[in-house]
C-alpha cells in the first residue's frame, strides 16, 4: 500500500514511525515532514505544504495512494476530506462539516448543551457592551475563549474584571485574533485534572485509544502561557469507572449526536476534559485530530498496526478491529526554543542527538530541517523524547538523561514531566 501523512511535527513523525512497522505497507509519503521523518524506513518527504490541498490532491493522484491520514486541524477544517472523497480515495479524518467540533466552539457548545453532554456552563456573545454586562454579574475566574481557530492560543483565563474587560474587548474588536475572535464565549472555570481522551471514529463504531495526559502550560507547576503542549504521559491517571463514564456520557453520546443530525464523525475524535475531584468528566474542548505530544506517548504504546486500523476506520468497519496496548507507561516531553508559544530564533545547530536507536526510547522532530548534513530548529517545539518502561520514574529518568545530552542555543524544557 501507498501511504500519505499529512503534517510536519512530532505527532506527524510518530504516525509516520508507526506506519513504516505496518506489514501492510510499501511506501510512506509525508507533506511536508521533517528532518525526523526523512529517516524512517520507507518514508519519503514530499515538498508540498500541509494546507495546500489542491497539490496533496494532485500527488495523490499521481502516486495512487491508497490511504491518507491528516494530523493538524488546518487542512481539515478547510475540507480537505471532502475534496478527497470527490475523488474517491480513502483519508482518516472528518469532513469540513464535522469538524466544526474543533473549528467553532460556539457549534460545539450548541451540541454539547442539545445532547446534555456535559460541559461548562456559557454564553457566547458577538457585541462589546452585551458582554461585558455580563461580566458584571458574574465571578471570576472565568475563561474567555475566540470562536474559532487561533492556534492554541485563543483560550484565556481572567483572573479579574479588569483583565477580563480588556480580553473581551480585544477579542471582540477583531484585534486579538482577527475573526476567529469576533465571537466569544464567556465560560465558567472548572477545577479539576484535565485529560485528554482520544478515540477513532468511523461515523458510527468508537475504538478508544491509549489515555493520555498532556502539559498545556509553559512553566513547571502548570503556570505560564498556554502552549500546545510541553509534554504528556499514557495512559492517564484515571480509573476504570471515571473512564466508563467519559465513554457513556460524553464519547457515545457525541458519536451518536453527529450521526443523528446528519453530520457524522470519522477520524480521530480528541476529547479534552477536567475530571473533578467526585470523578465527573466535563468537557472542555474538541479537537478534530490526534494531540501533539499525546500521540508520541500513544504511538509508542500502540502494538496494533495503524495502518490497518484506519483504513478500517475509512470503510466503516471498525467494530470488527481490535487494538492492542503495551501495558507499559510511556512518557514524552518536549525540547523548545525559549520564547515560544511567543516569538522565538529559528535555524539554531542542534548538538549532540544520539547516533544509534535505542529500543524503550525515541526522539521524534517537530520543528527541525536540515541545512546541508546540519540539522536545525525550525520553529517553536523543535524535538519530543518519548521512552516507555514499567516503572513511570524510569521512564521520566531516561527521557531526561536524554534531554540533557541534547544542545542548541536557547533550549528549553520543562522539567516536571510525568511528576503531576
Ligand atoms: P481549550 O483550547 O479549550 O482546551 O483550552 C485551553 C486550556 O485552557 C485547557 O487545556 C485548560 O487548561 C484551560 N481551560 C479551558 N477551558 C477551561 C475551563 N472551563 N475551566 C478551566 N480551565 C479551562
Ligand atoms: N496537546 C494538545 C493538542 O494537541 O491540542
Amino acid at each position: 500500500m501507498k501511504i500519505l501523512i499529512v503534517g510536519n511535527g512530532g505527532r506527524e513523525h510518530a504516525l509516520a514511525w508507526k506506519a513504516s512497522q505496518s506489514a501492510l505497507v510499501d511506501i510512506i509519503f509525508i507533506a511536508p515532514g521533517n528532518a525526523g521523518t526523512i529517516l524512517e524506513p520507507r518514508v519519503h518527504n514530499v515538498k508540498i505544504n500541509y494546507t495546500d490541498i489542491s497539490a496533496l490532491k494532485s500527488f495523490a493522484k499521481k502516486e495512487k495512494i491508497d490511504l491518507t491520514i491528516v494530523g493538524p486541524e488546518l487542512p481539515i477544517t478547510m475540507g480537505i476530506v471532502d475534496e478527497f472523497h470527490e475523488l474517491g480515495f480513502n483519508i482518516f479524518a472528518p469532513t469540513k462539516s464535522a469538524s466544526q467540533i474543533e473549528s467553532s466552539k460556539v457549534f460545539t457548545k450548541k451540541f454539547l448543551s442539545r445532547y446534555n453532554i456535559p460541559t461548562p456552563k456559557y454564553e457566547y456573545f458577538t457585541d462589546i457592551n452585551i458582554a461585558l454586562s455580563y461580566l458584571d454579574k458574574i465571578s471570576l475566574p472565568i475563561v474567555i475563549k475566540a470562536d474559532g481557530l487561533a492556534s492554541g492560543k485563543g483560550v484565556i483565563i481572567a483572573q479579574n474584571k479588569k483583565e477580563a474587560k480588556n480580553i473581551i474587548q480585544n477579542m471582540l474588536s477583531g484585534n486579538l485574533f482577527g475573526n476567529a475572535g469576533k465571537r466569544i464565549i464567556i465560560e465558567e472555570f472548572l477545577y479539576g485534572k484535565e485529560v485528554s481522551f482520544i478515540v477513532m471514529v468511523d461515523g458510527k463504531n468508537i475504538l478508544p485509544m491509549a489515555t493520555s495526559q498532556d502539559y498545556k502550560r509553559i512553566s513547571d507547576n502548570n503556570i505560564g502561557l498556554n502552549t500546545g503542549g510541553m509534554g504528556s504521559h499514557s495512559p492517564a491517571i484515571i480509573n476504570n469507572d471515571v473512564y466508563q463514564n467519559i465513554m457513556d456520557h460524553i464519547i457515545y453520546p457525541t458519536v451518536f449526536g453527529m450521526s443523528l443530525d446528519g453530520n457524522p464523525y470519522t477520524g480521530f475524535l480528541y476529547a479534552g476534559l477536567i475530571i473533578d475531584e467526585l470523578g465527573k468528566p466535563t468537557v472542555i474542548e474538541f479537537n478534530c485530530r490526534l494531540g501533539d505530544p499525546e500521540t508520541q506517548s500513544i504511538m509508542m504504546r500502540l502494538q496494533s498496526d495503524i495502518v490497518d486500523i484506519c483504513m478500517a476506520g475509512c470503510k466503516g468497519i471498525l467494530d470488527q478491529k481490535q487494538i492492542n496496548w503495551d501495558p507499559r507507561y510511556a512518557l514524552s516531553l518536549v525540547l523548545a526554543t525559549k520564547g515560544y508559544p511567543n516569538n522565538y530564533i529559528n535555524n539554531q545547530i542542534i548538538y549532540g542527538l544520539p547516533k544509534k536507536n535505542f529500543t524503550n526510547s525515541k526522539i521524534f522532530h517537530s520543528g527541525t530541517s536540515l541545512n546541508g548534513n546540519q540539522l536545525i530548529t525550525n520553529g517553536g517545539r523543535v524535538l519530543c523524547i518519548t521512552a516507555i518502561n514499567q516503572n513511570a520514574t524510569v521512564a521520566r529518568k531516561q527521557v531526561y538523561k536524554i534531554a540533557k545530552s541534547i544542545y542548541w542555543n536557547n533550549i528549553y524544557y520543562r522539567t516536571d514531566i510525568g511528576y503531576s
